[in-house]
C-alpha cells in the first residue's frame, strides 16, 4: 500500500508502507512533512487529517482519542502520527492508499 503525505506548496510525497508499519517510523525513514515533539501522544504536534484511508489504520485508543478532540478535532477524521499504525495482517493491495496532511508546520 501507499501513504501519501500532503502539505500546501509541496508536492506530495509518496511512499510504500508495509501492514503494521508505525507512522512514526515511516515519517522518519522519509522525512516526511510532519513535525514531532514529544513523540509520545502528548502535544499534539503530530497531528494530521486523514483523507483517505482511515479504515486502513489501526484503532485510536482512548489516550490518542482524547488528545485529538482536545485540540478540536474529532477521531473520525485526524490520528497523531506518533501513536497510529498502519492495521497488520494481509496488504489491502498496491492501489490501497493512506492520504495525510499535517495539521502544523515543522
Ligand atoms: S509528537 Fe507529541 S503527540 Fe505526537
Amino acid at each position: 500500500m501507499k501513504l501519501v503525505f500532503k502539505k500546501a506548496g509541496k508536492p506530495n510525497l509518496e511512499v510504500d508502507a508495509a501492514p503494521g508499519a508505525r507512522l512514526i517510523d515511516l515519517c522518519d525513514q522519509h522525512r516526511s512533512p510532519v513535525p514531532f515533539s514529544c513523540r509520545g501522544t502528548s502535544c499534539g504536534t503530530c497531528c494530521v487529517r486523514v483523507h483517505e484511508g482511515a479504515a486502513l489504520l489501526d484503532d485510536a485508543g482512548d489516550e490518542e482519542l482524547n488528545l485529538v478532540e482536545a485540540l478540536g478535532y474529532s477521531g473520525d477524521t485526524h490520528r497523531l502520527a506518533c501513536t497510529a499504525k498502519l492495521r497488520s495482517g494481509p496488504d489491502a493491495g498496491a492501489s490501497a492508499r493512506v492520504v495525510l496532511e499535517p495539521e502544523n508546520d515543522d
